[in-house]
């Protein structure tokens, strides 16, 4: 392990190649060969009959660290709760709401065994923000990149909090959910900390972390019929909005606070020490709501958002759209005799929810002790310069964020509109309005599975051109599907979001902000403007010197949004609106990529569809592999971030060959390069490939004998 010197190298400008990676440090390559092959590898391989086994795996940016394994058991059930003191039935986790946070360091690994006791409804939960790199069949979306897990089923979700920025990881506040039917509007979700491996660019004292939400009582079942009704029955504005799952419903009118004695709905007090300067991490997983958050009397400064650093923006309060987290920092620096409260009040829709409230607590003043003053305000609900103007200061933190290529392979132009299908209300892009199929697409894709989901090609621009934005759609008609756009791996992709009218006749307001989150991918976002977009006068107003990265960005009204993503991380992967209700009416659409390069799928993530048939040809196909032994194929380090991989395969006895070949899909790493491979006896390379460049596969052939292994150091980059 000391083979590696951790140092703190300057970060890589998009001056500096990719590939022409030098390593800074030195690695004695044989050091790194198995010597011989423990006798308790266990098959990494599924069906491979090999036995292999990950010896180790170091982190990249060659900071020496052990990645830990964070096992949990998620019993996910109904319950009976009450957030804003009004009792409904929510989803929870281990009788937990909201759910438990996980917290994990960069790079490391987290396996969630997730037991659906739900005797009547199918569940998946997605991990918002974590790229999947490697794990795409993990990313936890019905219809997409699993069937859903059947009532009374358990199924593992098991994958690696890293990052494939090459210059920074993973890091921040990321949160997880329900991706099926409106379960998170029913309350499932979580937090997902991960905190960064190495140094951070600020300090702070202390941390406390902040989910908020919108709460409605009417049941998600009775919202989900509303809004696959015809006429629609819109599942209408929340009736508290909530921070880490409490809020307060038709409190005393003076200062909507309820000081409740059921435990479920009393309020989250924060305890700080005067003087000193907390990391709040604040996400939002809101259904319907913009919200903004704001603490009385203080300013906050924020410092990242989606995972990634910005230059440091103070405010006094915060806009988060669904889908968005941010770390701020606070400085306890008010009269600390008081305590002061946090707020959540709505953006973006004519306010009917009152503010949902928390308390600053100053130590050492009692937690009971209500702050005076009124329960702090945000902008008006439809200031939308203020919002604009607000994301437009998030920038990227210089020198710590990697920067955009500067030219694009593909540019998509995604109109959003309001329409009727067969007189139902749906939401389309381009005219369409994504309804996930029954097989999940991953699945579907890898494995050729046809039928399962339309292949009609998906227009990339929107048509007519001309189409007026601002009024109600002429045509109210759009039209159902669930096709996907398809993009050459690591090819570099513009998407534009423009926005239209609702079908509601102009008044105020009747376009809505949409804040769309991409899974599987960061991406910059280049700009934002008024009115419609302007293929050849906008871009080159781009935001190229210093875009953020993010995962999620809004789409305000009348406006348009331009991002741009490196589509390298193998998989099919939702882009969609992140309201639960507006995704729920068709607001997405489908991106793939390097399905080629998507390693074998768990069968524990099938039998949906017509996954069904594949599981029993998988079956026979893994049997007839077993039996024919004299080929071992390690086909699934697939799961391969930057880093050092060092592995190994012993034949069978009685085996006179061994083959290795190891495939890999270049998910997190941007390149492949395999270090030494090669076939060991005793401990001595006696032959195999040194530094072969690229990829995508090697192999290595040997004859049996005692002692004999083939082994490898791959170094992916
Ligand atoms: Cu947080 Cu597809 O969502
Ligand atoms: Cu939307």
């Amino acid at each position: 392990m000391d083979l590696l010197a951790a140092n703190d190298e300057p970060i890589l400008t998009r001056h500096q190649k990719y590939c022409t990676w030098t390593p800074r440090f030195t690695l004695n390559v044989n050091t790194f060969l198995v010597p011989e092959i423990p006798s308790n590898f266990v098959n990494a391989g599924g069906e491979a009959p090999g036995k292999t086994r990950f010896i180790t795996r170091l982190s990249p940016r060659y900071n020496v660290y052990e990645a830990k394994e964070h096992n949990y058991t998620w019993k996910v059930n109904y319950q009976t709760w009450a957030p804003d003191c009004v009792q409904v039935n929510i989803i929870s986790i281990n009788e937990q709401y909201p759910g438990p946070t996980i917290r994990a360091r960069q790079g490391d690994n987290i396996t969630v065994k997730l037991e659906n006791l739900m005797p009547t409804e199918n569940v998946v939960v997605h991990w918002h923000g974590i790229r999947q790199n490697g794990t795409p069949w993990d990313d936890g979306t019905a219809s997409m990149s699993q069937c859903a897990i059947y009532s009374g089923d358990t199924y593992v979700y098991n994958f690696t909090v890293d990052r494939v920025s090459w210059s920074l990881f993973h890091r921040g506040p990321y949160f997880y959910h329900g991706h099926y039917g409106l379960q998170r509007t029913a309350g499932l979700y979580g937090m997902l900390i991960v905190d960064a491996a190495g140094k951070e660019p600020f300090t702070y004292d202390g941390e406390l972390s902040i989910i908020l939400s919108d709460w409605w009582h009417k049941s998600t079942y009775e919202q989900a019929v509303g809004l696959s009704s015809n006429p629609l029955v819109w599942v209408g504005e929340p009736q508290s909005l909530l921070i880490n799952g409490t809020g307060q419903f038709n409190c005393s009118a003076t200062n909507k606070y309820c000081n409740a004695t059921n435990t479920q709905c009393s309020p989250l007090v924060s305890p700080v020490q005067p003087g000193k300067t907390y990391r709040l991490r604040i996400a939002s997983v809101a259904s319907l709501a913009a919200l903004n958050f704001v603490i009385q009397g203080h300013n906050m400064t924020v410092v990242e958002a989606d995972g990634h650093y910005v230059e440091p923006v103070e405010v006094d309060n915060l806009d988060v759209y669904s889908g968005e987290t941010y770390s701020v920092l606070i400085t306890a620096n008010q009269d600390p005799s008081q305590n002061y409260w946090a707020g959540v009040n709505v953006r973006g829709r004519d306010p009917k929810t009152p503010t949902g409230l928390a308390v600053l607590n100053y130590l050492p003043d009692l937690p009971t002790k209500l702050p005076t003053g009124p329960s702090p305000t945000s902008p008006q609900w439809n200031d939308y310069a203020y919002s604009k103007a607000l994301a437009k200061k998030f920038v990227a933190l210089k020198d710590h964020e990697e920067l955009p290529p500067l030219q694009s392979d593909r540019q998509l132009i995604l109109l959003n509109t309001h329409n009727k299908i067969n007189g139902y209300t749906k939401w389309a892009i381009n005219n369409i309005s994504v309804v996930p199929p029954t097989t999940p697409y991953l699945a579907a894709m890898k494995y050729n599975i046809t039928g399962a989901y339309d292949t009609t090609p998906l227009p990339d621009v929107y048509t007519p051109r001309d189409y007026n934005i601002t009024i109600p759609p002429p045509n109210h008609n759009a039209v159902e599907g669930n096709d996907v756009y398809v993009f050459k791996l690591n090819s570099v992709v513009d998407v534009i979001l423009q926005n239209a009218n609702t079908l509601t006749p102009t008044i105020n307001n009747s376009s809505e902000i949409h804040p769309w989150h991409m899974h599987g991918h960061d991406f910059w976002i280049l700009g934002y403007g008024d009115g419609v977009f302007d293929p050849v006068n906008h871009p080159p107003k781009y935001n190229m010197a210093n875009p953020p990265l993010r995962n999620t960005v809004a789409l305000f009204p009348y406006g348009w949004t331009a991002i741009r993503f490196r589509a390298d991380n193998p998989g099919v992967w939702p882009f969609h609106c992140h309201l639960e209700a507006h995704f729920f009416m068709g607001m997405g659409v489908m991106f793939a990529k390097g399905i080629d390069n998507v390693g074998e799928l768990p069968t524990t993530g099938m039998g949906c569809g017509l996954t069904k048939n594949y599981i029993h040809m998988h079956h026979y196909l893994s049997t007839w592999l077993a039996s024919f032994s004299k080929i071992m194929a390690i086909n699934s380090m697939n799961n391969r971030e930057k880093g050092i991989h060092v592995y190994g395969i012993a034949p069978p006895l009685g085996i006179p060959t061994a083959r290795m070949t190891i495939k890999w899909a270049l998910r997190g790493a941007r390149k492949c390069l395999a270090l030494d491979f090669g076939l060991n006896i005793h401990g001595d390379r006696v032959a195999g490939t040194r530094f072969q460049d690229g990829g995508p596969r090697a192999s290595v052939w040997g004859r049996q004998g005692a002692g004999v292994g083939v082994g490898g150091v791959v170094v992916f980059i």
